[in-house]
């Protein structure tokens, strides 16, 4: 019994080890998405710290495993959109994720993982309506 604790003390140790630190790339500020300032402050608040390179990493997302989901959500999510480099979209790239950030507030973000350790990034409906008018989609 004693052996398989000195065992998991040593594989968290090690693990500490693999690279999984968060990095923020330095971005043109031209490039950010330009938005009014409401609508700002509510992608600052709830999105930015999966889809811009301006992450905020609280100390427990340092430590591994926990980084490692954190780091891999991070990635998704900057793939998916980046609004640190919106203006490297192409109008028609634009349009497209104007109309996922449509969908995507009603539901499936801030991720619900998220959420649970940021209780206050879960979007009331004033802003999601907020959001949804300033994407300019039209209700599916
Ligand atoms: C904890 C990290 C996290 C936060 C916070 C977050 N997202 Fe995401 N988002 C992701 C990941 C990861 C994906 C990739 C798709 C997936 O895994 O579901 C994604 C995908 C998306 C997509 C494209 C996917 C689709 O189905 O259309 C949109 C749009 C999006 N997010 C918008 C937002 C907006 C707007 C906010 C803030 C209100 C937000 N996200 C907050 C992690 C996050």
């Amino acid at each position: 019994m004693k052996s398989v604790l000195i065992f998991i003390v040593i594989l968290f140790v090690a693990i500490q080890f693999i690279p999984s630190k968060i990095q923020n790339p330095k971005t043109d500020k031209n490039l950010e998405i330009k938005a009014p300032k409401e609508v700002m402050a509510i992608f600052k608040k709830s999105c930015y710290d999966c889809h811009s390179n301006e992450v905020k990493v609280p100390w427990y997302a340092s430590v591994a495993p926990a980084s490692f989901f954190i780091k891999r959500h991070v990635e998704l999510g900057r793939e998916w959109l980046n609004f640190s480099i919106w203006n490297k979209y192409t109008p028609k790239q634009k349009d497209k994720k104007l109309g996922q950030i449509f969908k995507a507030v009603t539901h499936a973000m801030p991720l619900p993982s998220y959420i649970k350790f940021h209780k206050d990034t879960k979007l009331s409906q004033k802003q999601i309506n907020l959001i949804q008018k300033w994407t300019g989609k039209i209700p599916y």
